[in-house]
């Protein structure tokens, strides 16, 4: 059983949370259902993530929706889950802007649907304003990509290679707006990075519940952070010995 001091938002609470949303397919298998059942399952959590967050004043919250690699899937699955993106677009728009939370999507537009295109705009315009909670959505994302395009654009600019900083490769990042995640989860298990946010985390906390998404609720995030409090960060110093 949690304690009472866990069920209290601790005092150090991470400035960006970033999330690898994984484990839709098992949850919707484990219930005989098809996979997009949990999809489905996965994005009414978000809703409950999202509310949490800004309840415990997390300040960049940044989601794995979509990645350049999930393109593979099978045709239907991928059809479904676009299908799936517009209608939590409908339907959540307008409660993300009451909740003073501002969409920003990072990742590539090429290769998205017009419809899909209009919509982010449409809500990264309407909530621009809105500083509460910064909500990063990585759609059509993959780092090595993100790495890539700021590298290009680097080099278009004329750069020369040893005037080239490890700020101005930040800078080029689809991230740009975002300090570095302070925490990082990745539900249902799987330990691995599946090509997400590469060279923001150098420095990230990691967390690996095996909790499959479309459960993982207020609690856990709650327990999530209350873990971070935990951790001590050294950014490979260690203090001077007295
Ligand atoms: C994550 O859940 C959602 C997306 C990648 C879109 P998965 O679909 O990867 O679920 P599992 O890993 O198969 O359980
Ligand atoms: C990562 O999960 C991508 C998202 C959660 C959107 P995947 O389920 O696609 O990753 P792998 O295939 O298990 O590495
Ligand atoms: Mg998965």
């Amino acid at each position: 059983m949690t304690s009472k001091i866990e069920q209290e938002i601790p005092e150090v609470v991470p400035t960006h949370v970033a999330i690898i949303m994984d484990g839709n397919g098992r949850w919707a298998k484990s219930r005989g259902l098809p996979r997009l059942a949990g999809h489905k399952a996965g994005t009414e959590n978000l809703r409950r993530i999202i509310e949490a967050s800004v309840e415990f004043g997390i300040k960049y919250l940044t989601i794995y929706a979509f990645s350049t690699e999930n393109w593979g899937r099978p045709e239907d699955e991928v059809s479904g889950l676009m299908k799936l993106f517009d209608d939590v677009f409908n339907r959540e728009l307008a409660e993300l802007h009451k909740q003073g939370a501002r969409l920003i999507h990072i990742g590539r537009l090429e290769g998205v649907s017009q419809s899909m295109k209009d919509k982010i705009k449409n809500g990264e315009e309407i909530t621009k304003e809105n500083k509460k909670l910064i909500l990063n959505v990585a759609f059509n994302y993959g780092s090595r990509d993100e790495i890539l395009n700021a590298v290009q654009n680097i080099m278009k600019k004329g750069i020369e290679a040893e005037d080239v900083t490890q700020e101005m490769i930040g800078e080029n990042l689809f991230t740009s707006h975002s300090p570095d995640p302070d925490l990082i989860i990745r539900t249902s298990g799987e330990k691995r990075i599946s090509n997400f946010l590469l060279w923001q985390s150098a420095y990230s906390e990691w967390y690996f519940p095996e909790i499959l998404w479309p459960d993982f609720g207020r609690e856990a995030l709650l327990e999530a952070i209350h873990e971070f409090a935990r951790r001590e960060r050294r950014f490979g110093k260690v203090e001077a010995s007295r």
